[in-house]
């Protein structure tokens, strides 16, 4: 008898769904030229399935929802301000919590609190926005991830991990006194998605400790990373997400975070602290740049909604199908030999578009290209995060990542099994025609984040 196997699935049923415009390949040819070859300035409208981001594009649960009908609105001390402050203790640790109204919101307080002009912040491998930030506050980023990070090919299990080693030089040659915190992710986003472990994570808190560093943690996808905690380190198997989220937590001193992603809902952020000192400036600051402390730029309900989404997004079961369905995805694709980031990330799979399009030299964004082929083919939309996303260094040159990839990002509890495989036939299919594939020049790009909205030719 055939061995039966044991599948997984979804730990909810659908009770609502969002109809979608199916399109032409002519109707795609337009939108694309219409938008300058920028898979982010096409309309989500003309978009068949959406994998820009696993930003603010959850789908809440009927509990979410439901709580968004008890916000409380009221200017100063809302009911949901104090409920989201309970569960962030409660679930990750800090004691002291600032709204935000996202991510860089908490980046931006966070960088110019802690951070003065000449000062360097290691990081494991950069991510746009928090970079940008430390680079506004007069710092400079230093990546300190280990080698087999910026190498898709290597199948180590923690890509996410800091060399200690190129950590301790940093420290000799400027002085633990010019490095006023380590940015440590969790799930690296840039990397792929690729987890950090917890033994490395102890080793970097004991190093710190030694010099009075302290590490701040960009949480916005702690939850998945302690999936792959769970499921590859030793002596986890047998813990409960919850608490390998706590624990990772526990060994650093504050955190930004980015509640679009694991929090599970559209909108909204935090910067959590330990230090008193360091609150009692941002909450001073957050006045300025955000709005009152008590709610950083959000609704009560948004507050409400993302106090229920921290508590949903650290259910083993929920985590269990969220990467199960990434995985699927990212076998998928290799079954038809699509050159993908190994091992399979947390939060989407990521295409290596140097081995796709080796024929593309980095200055004619080969990333960039197969994004555009990608929607051109199925109306699929993905991200470009290679040469254009990183940007150029502060005197202006061009940074050249070694990872020029090709972003298929997985919405939290929005698609379905069916559409993965659509989304693999199609990346096949553009496989199939590479050779004859073009690049591109870029016509117009902006000063800041120029990935956003800048606009490309076809060569
Ligand atoms: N840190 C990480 C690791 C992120 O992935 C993001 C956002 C941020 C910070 C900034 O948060 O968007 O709420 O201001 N990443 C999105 C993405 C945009 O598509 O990866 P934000």
């Amino acid at each position: 008898m055939k061995k039966i196997k044991q599948s997984w699935a979804e730990p909810y049923k659908i009770k609502m769904v969002e109809l979608l415009k199916m399109t032409t390949a002519a109707q795609r040819k337009k939108a694309l030229k219409d938008a300058g070859h920028n898979t982010f300035l096409l309309k989500s409208e003309d978009v068949y399935i959406d994998l820009l981001t696993d930003s603010g594009t959850s789908a809440m649960s009927d509990r979410q929802w439901a709580g968004m009908m008890m916000g409380d609105e009221a200017y100063a001390g809302s009911r949901n301000f104090y409920h989201l402050e309970e569960v962030v203790r409660e679930v990750y640790g800090y004691k002291y919590l600032i709204p935000t109204h996202q991510g860089r919101g908490a980046e931006n307080i966070l960088s110019k609190i802690l951070i003065k002009k000449g000062d360097i912040i290691p990081g494991n491998m950069y991510f746009t926005t928090t970079r940008l930030h430390q680079e506004l506050a007069g710092g400079r980023f230093e990546d300190v991830i280990i080698d087999e990070a910026h190498d898709p090919e290597n199948t180590f299990p923690f890509k996410g991990n800091i060399d200690l080693s190129k950590l301790k030089k940093l420290i000799k040659k400027y002085g633990a006194p010019k490095i006023p915190y380590i940015s440590m992710a969790t799930s690296v986003n840039m990397a792929g998605g690729q987890p950090i472990s917890m033994k490395n994570l102890r080793e970097l808190r004991a190093l710190t400790k030694k010099h009075n560093i302290r590490i701040i943690h960009d949480m916005t996808r702690v939850a998945e990373n302690a999936y792959f905690i769970q499921q590859k380190e030793k002596g986890y198997a047998d813990r409960s997400i919850k608490s390998i989220v706590k624990e990772i937590c526990s060994l650093t001193d504050g955190a930004t975070m980015s509640a679009k992603k694991d929090a599970l809902v559209n909108i909204g952020g935090f910067l959590a602290v330990n230090d008193y000192d360091v609150y009692e400036e941002a909450r001073n600051m957050v006045v300025v740049y955000e709005g009152l402390h008590t709610y950083g730029g959000l609704a009560g309900r948004d507050m409400e909604a993302m106090a229920i989404g921290i508590k949903e997004s650290v259910s083993d079961d929920h985590i269990k199908a969220r990467i199960g369905q990434v995985i699927y995805l990212g076998e998928k694709m290799m079954e038809y030999g699509v050159p993908i980031v190994k091992p399979i990330g947390g939060h989407g799979i990521f295409v290596d578009a140097k081995k796709f399009l080796p024929h593309i030299p980095q200055d004619q964004f080969p990333a960039q290209t197969l994004a555009a082929e990608m929607y051109l083919d199925s109306g699929v939309r993905t991200m470009e995060r290679g040469v254009v996303s990183a940007g150029r260094k502060t005197n202006g040159e061009n940074y050249y990542p070694k990872l020029e990839l090709v972003r298929f990002t997985i919405p939290r509890r929005v698609y379905t099994q069916a559409h993965m495989d659509v989304i693999a036939e199609s990346a096949a299919r553009v496989y199939e025609r590479r050779d004859s594939i073009k690049g591109m020049k870029m016509v117009y790009e902006p000063k800041y984040l120029r990935f956003f909205q800048a606009r490309f030719e076809k060569l």
